[in-house]
């Protein structure tokens, strides 16, 4: 069967193997804090500087790391790919970006961030959102608004995940739709199989072990995505 419409969903476990530890496991990104500490706008409104310092060091550990054989292969797929195409992560780092950089996508592409990105600002009284490599003090003047701060571009718990009217519908019109690396605890993200589903679509898992989700998935293929995702983009590009 040949697919016209692909929707795919990343999470951490995409980027374990490029260095970035991922959330759910004990070594888990948090270090050492709870969610609620460091991933909320009211621990944000407590204690700006825990929450800058956390998502700084999360900024500058991208240096450290390089996309893997898992988000170049998606970059070769998009590159390849005939019809649409919405690749849909929730990782904040950049390594898709990266990865598709250096394989330029065809038409009918898109690369939605829904959790937010770490290399972006947003100003607490706009909204509005600028690249930012650097750290960000406690208290950063937005250069938009003189009441604004610069906070990092991340959605928070209790925030809404962004672009959702674009994933909507994307999946309406999806034929395939695949999940890789995520554990499918959080939601919307975590629903989005079940409206591909609804759509009509092929459903297929790629992660290291059956997600939460799992049943709700035609196929599930585990194992280290480095390996599965390179053969299941091979698998894909040769119908
Ligand atoms: N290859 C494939 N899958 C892997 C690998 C790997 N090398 N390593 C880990 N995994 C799988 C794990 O088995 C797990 O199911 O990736 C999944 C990662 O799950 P989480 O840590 O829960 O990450 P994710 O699903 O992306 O979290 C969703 O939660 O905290 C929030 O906003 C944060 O975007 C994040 C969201």
């Amino acid at each position: 069967m040949t697919y016209n419409s692909l929707v795919i969903l990343t999470g951490a476990g995409i980027s374990a193997e490029s260095g970035v530890p991922t959330f759910r496991a004990d070594d888990g990104l948090w270090m050492g804090h709870r969610i609620e500490d460091v991933a909320t706008p009211e621990a944000y409104a407590r204690d700006p500087a825990l929450v800058q310092d956390f998502y700084n060091k999360r900024r500058r550990q991208l240096g450290e790391v390089q996309p893997n054989a898992a988000h170049r292969a998606l970059a070769e797929l998009a590159a390849r790919w005939k019809g649409d195409f919405l690749l849909v992560t929730q990782n904040v780092d950049d390594l898709h970006d990266r990865a598709h950089a250096e394989t330029p996508p065809a038409t009918g592409f898109s690369l939605i961030h829904m959790h937010g990105e770490l290399l972006k600002a947003r100003c607490t009284a706009s909204g509005r959102v600028c690249d930012w490599v650097e750290d960000l003090d406690v208290r950063h003047d937005s250069p938009f608004h003189p009441d604004g701060w610069l906070r990092p571009h991340i959605v928070w718990f209790g925030e809404m995940p962004l672009a959702m009217h674009v994933i909507d519908a994307a999946l309406e019109r999806c034929d395939l739709f695949v999940s890789i690396g995520t554990s499918g605890a959080v939601y919307p993200a975590a629903g989005l199989v079940q409206q591909a589903r609804r759509a009509g679509a092929r459903t297929v898992e790629i992660n290291l072990e059956p997600s939460q989700g799992a049943r709700q998935f035609d196929e599930g293929l585990y194992g280290p995505a480095t390996e599965r995702v390179p053969e299941f983009v091979e698998r894909l590009l040769q119908r």
